[in-house]
């Protein structure tokens, strides 16, 4: 299948089937930002879940977070963003849309948009933090940025988590939360959007081990993404060069996968040294040092980072699980999805709405909730519509009640992917799909 093709018809899937729609639609929509609808929600809590369990539920070495968007106006000149975040824009003289100036079509000199030649003048740099005053007063008094990365939460709380829970170094923070940044160029469906959610863990060092666990840490979120079942093909590393790195790394990897316009990076590895905690310590005049108790040594740790876009990672998702299939003349659409990241587990079906199916169908559906198994009940149309209903929304098991499951308590059970079904007592359900998710 073509890429532009797979684009347009997920961005299709996605709103006919409430997995995600345009914000603000009934006005035309708002530039770049999103909502994701029934199924799209779960899918995301799915993905959010399960890095917070890799990363807090199952290690003792990783506390959790969860600060809040609005920070002191210091904390954005102490991180650099005031100053540094930034990227150079032109403006065409004609149109008057605006780019960035390093995109490859703007660089001719040619406005992309009116196509008029010569059209740009000098590029002046333009802040990606969003801006709000806090208050009655709108002044520059009163000005506060939205935060554009969750890590500066995590650093300002450094020492409050560290006593709080008692942590020694080496140990990390995570947290999942917005971020917001007036992106220039937005696009691509949900890859780069102006409201997105980060799920961005920082690892406090010894400095001289930080080398050590920065190998240890992209070994291990290259493979958190391979368990989702994302292609092993379909993803790589790529490290920055010295022009790439942001301003606070000294070395940078990026988890790329290849998405349908490119090789493009859905999470960042990065050593962000004792940049961050040093910057406050400066500005806010408080120490951040961290006291070895067994040493009696005193330093500010590095940091090494793992910055995961859950938006873009659920583009991957759900893109690496995209497939159409021939059968028998017809088109069935698949969406592949890991079990634990489905929104729906499993649906249930009557064969036809009589001879007491319904009754059954119900009371296996009632069953898989009140085990808190999202499971779904549809008894109308064909049973092969039904099926591809599923299919289309990644949901991995269906739950037939038919003329045999009156008889001898029986239902079948259909796999997504290999189409096989099998017989399994009714009461045994619930239990048959648990024990697969786990
Ligand atoms: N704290 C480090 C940091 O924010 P980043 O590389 O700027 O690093 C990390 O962002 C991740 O956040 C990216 O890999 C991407 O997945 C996601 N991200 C960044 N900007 C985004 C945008 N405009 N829209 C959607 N996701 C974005």
């Amino acid at each position: 299948m073509p890429d532009a093709d797979l684009m347009d018809k997920l961005v299709s899937l996605s709103k006919r089937r409430g997995y995600i729609f345009q914000s603000s639609e009934i006005y035309g929509g708002t530039g770049s930002v999103w909502d994701y609808g029934p199924l799209g929600v779960e899918l995301k809590r799915n993905i959010k879940d399960r890095w917070w369990s890799s990363m807090v539920h199952r290690r003792d070495d990783i506390e959790g977070l969860d600060a809040a968007i609005l920070m002191n106006p210091k904390v954005w000149e102490a991180s650099g963003h005031v100053d540094g975040f930034s990227d150079p824009l032109v403006e065409c003289a004609n149109c008057h849309r605006r780019f960035k100036a390093d995109l490859p079509e703007v660089e001719g000199g040619q406005c992309p948009t009116c196509g008029t030649r010569e059209a740009f003048g000098e590029p002046r740099m333009f802040n990606l933090m969003f801006k709000t005053f806090m208050g009655p007063v709108e002044d520059s008094t009163a000005t506060i940025y939205i935060r554009p990365e969750t890590a500066q939460g995590i650093y300002v709380n450094f020492l409050n988590v560290q006593g709080a829970a008692r942590q020694k170094v080496p140990f990390g923070i995570a947290q999942i939360g917005k971020a917001f940044r007036n992106e220039i160029t937005p696009g691509n469906f949900i890859f780069r959007t102006r409201e997105f959610e980060q799920a961005e863990m920082q690892f406090f060092v010894k400095p001289g081990d930080d080398d050590e666990w920065f190998d240890r840490w992209m070994e291990i979120r290259m493979q958190w993404h391979k368990d989702l079942g994302i292609r092993a093909e379909k993803l790589r590393f790529h490290e920055h060069g010295p022009d790439e790195l942001a301003h606070y790394a000294k070395k940078a990897y990026d988890i790329e996968y290849e998405f349908p316009f490119g090789w493009r990076e859905f999470e960042g590895i990065h050593n962000r040294t004792d940049f961050d905690l040093s910057r406050h310590q400066e500005h806010s005049g408080k120490r951040l040092e961290y006291i070895d108790a067994s040493s009696n040594e005193r330093y500010l740790p590095y940091v090494v980072e793992t910055s995961m876009g859950v938006d873009r990672t659920l583009l991957v998702v759900l893109l690496d699980a995209y497939r159409e299939e021939d059968i028998e003349g017809n088109t069935r659409v698949v969406l592949g999805l890991n079990p634990s990241l489905a929104p729906i587990k499993a649906a249930v079906f009557p064969l036809v709405k009589k001879d007491g199916m319904p009754e059954i169908a119900r009371k296996i559906s009632d069953a898989l909730r009140a085990a808190a198994v999202p499971a779904f009940y549809d008894q109308s149309g064909a049973i092969g519509r039904r099926y591809r209903r599923q299919d289309e929304i990644g949901t991995p098991w269906c739950v037939t009640v038919d003329g045999e499951s009156v008889e001898s308590g029986t239902v079948t059970i259909r796999d997504r992917d290999s189409l096989q079904q099998v017989r399994v007592s009714t009461d045994q359900v619930v239990l048959w799909i648990q024990e697969r998710l786990d």
